[in-house]
């Protein structure tokens, strides 16, 4: 007997309605998958199960009239992955990333994300994925500060005020009651107050916009930096006070000192043993190392200045007891989180959830039958 088979659409709106913007339970269930990724039940890409995704880079020339070339963000990105516990289910999410997309009305990148039965493959759903990704990416930082940042942290700064750090920014608040000012740093000053205006407006949070990089960085408690490649970033040890915690959602480089001085939580070892593997791979490791948010460590752990990847502490560890987070009040805590699609999936599978539940989307047929050549 041959099978019907049907899966859920999920539009952007389909999802707002679904609960995608519910940050305090978004970090919750991003603690689920920190505990489960910790004991191992999941799956990513790549032949050691830990890849990132894989992604098509454009050449920098081409004798084709269409082929893309290379440009700020530009990038496509497949993020498969396997999520074990309450969730046992495949996914994948999918995106195209150019910086240019902001001219034409459109977010840097446009995502979307397919959930499969882990048996069959059959879809059972498609889903817009740019609230799901950026919630997601926002509320990892959001577990980072549950377990590493000082309780009576008063002073949030961002550095770079897109998209990713908002969701950063509104995961920070969630888990921080007593605090009282955010700081903003873009290189667009105009970015930082329309950041500042609308932590005002709906996060009841004032605070200051800086254009100065070192000022930004000094003031915070807990920095989070999700800045896109534009402008390199640089920051100094000597910037960071004592007991901050810096969270690091997108590329930043930092004098040796910095790393060095900084316990460094990771979001997830193998993934960055991952990274590691293939960059000594690739033609170019130093190249590579330059394109992830931990190349500039990576770079000291190379050099014997940073303690390697193998005694160093991911934070589902942390979750799980096994290892310690913020051990007093003085340390500066740096939290590397590089994305991985197992967040995706599960966000993303308890949203396809409550749509079932509550009857939003749109039902879409794959096939009435499969065919078949008689
Ligand atoms: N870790 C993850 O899971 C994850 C997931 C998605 C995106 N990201 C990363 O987060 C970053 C931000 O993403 P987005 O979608 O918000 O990008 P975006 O381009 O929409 O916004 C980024 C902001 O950073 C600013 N900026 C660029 N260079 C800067 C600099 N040197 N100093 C200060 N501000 C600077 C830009 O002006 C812009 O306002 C990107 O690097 C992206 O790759 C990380």
């Amino acid at each position: 007997m041959k099978k019907k088979t049907e899966f859920l659409y999920l539009s952007e709106p389909d999802m707002m309605q679904a609960g995608v913007l519910d940050v305090k339970k978004c970090v919750d269930v991003s603690e689920e998958v920190f505990s489960l990724l910790a004991k191992g039940d999941y799956l990513m890409g790549g032949s050691n199960h830990n890849s990132h995704g894989m992604g098509i880079i454009f050449p920098k020339e081409t004798p084709f009239p269409n082929m893309p070339v290379a440009g700020p963000d530009r990038r496509f990105f497949a993020m498969p992955a396997y999520l074990g516990g309450r969730f046992d289910v495949c996914g994948n999410k999918w995106y195209g990333s150019n910086a240019e997309n902001k001219s034409k009305g459109l977010p840097r990148s446009v995502l979307t994300l397919n959930l499969n039965d882990k048996d069959t493959g059959e879809p059972l759903c498609f889903a817009s994925a740019n609230l799901l990704s950026s919630m997601r990416t926002g509320a990892v930082p959001g577990v980072g500060v549950r377990y590493l940042a000082r309780k009576d942290s008063e002073v949030c700064t961002v550095i770079g005020c897109g998209p990713i750090n908002m969701a950063c920014y509104k995961s920070i608040v969630s888990q921080l009651p007593g605090l009282k000012k955010v700081i903003c740093y873009d290189i667009f000053e105009e970015n930082a107050q329309k950041f500042l205006s609308w932590s005002k407006e709906k996060l009841g949070i004032d605070g200051a916009v800086t254009t100065d990089a070192e000022e930004a960085f000094r003031s915070g408690d807990v920095i989070t930096v999700a800045a896109s490649r534009l402008k390199p970033l640089h920051f100094k040890d000597e910037w960071i006070k004592k007991g901050a915690t810096v969270l690091l959602s997108g590329p930043a480089k930092a004098d040796d000192a910095y790393w060095i001085n900084s316990k460094i939580i990771y979001d997830h070892i193998q993934l960055h043993e991952t990274y590691v593997a293939e960059a000594v791979e690739s033609p170019d490791k130093q190249a590579y190392y330059d394109g992830v948010i931990g190349g500039p460590i990576y770079r000291l752990i190379d050099e014997g200045k940073v303690k390697s990847l193998k005694e160093s502490t991911s934070l589902g560890q942390i979750v799980n007891g096994e290892e310690k987070g913020r051990e007093n009040d003085e340390e500066k805590i740096t939290f590397v989180a590089c994305g991985m699609a197992v967040f995706d999936v599960a966000w993303g599978y308890d949203l396809y959830k409550t749509a079932l539940e509550k009857g939003i989307g749109t039902k879409l047929v794959l096939w009435d039958e499969p065919y078949e050549d008689a």
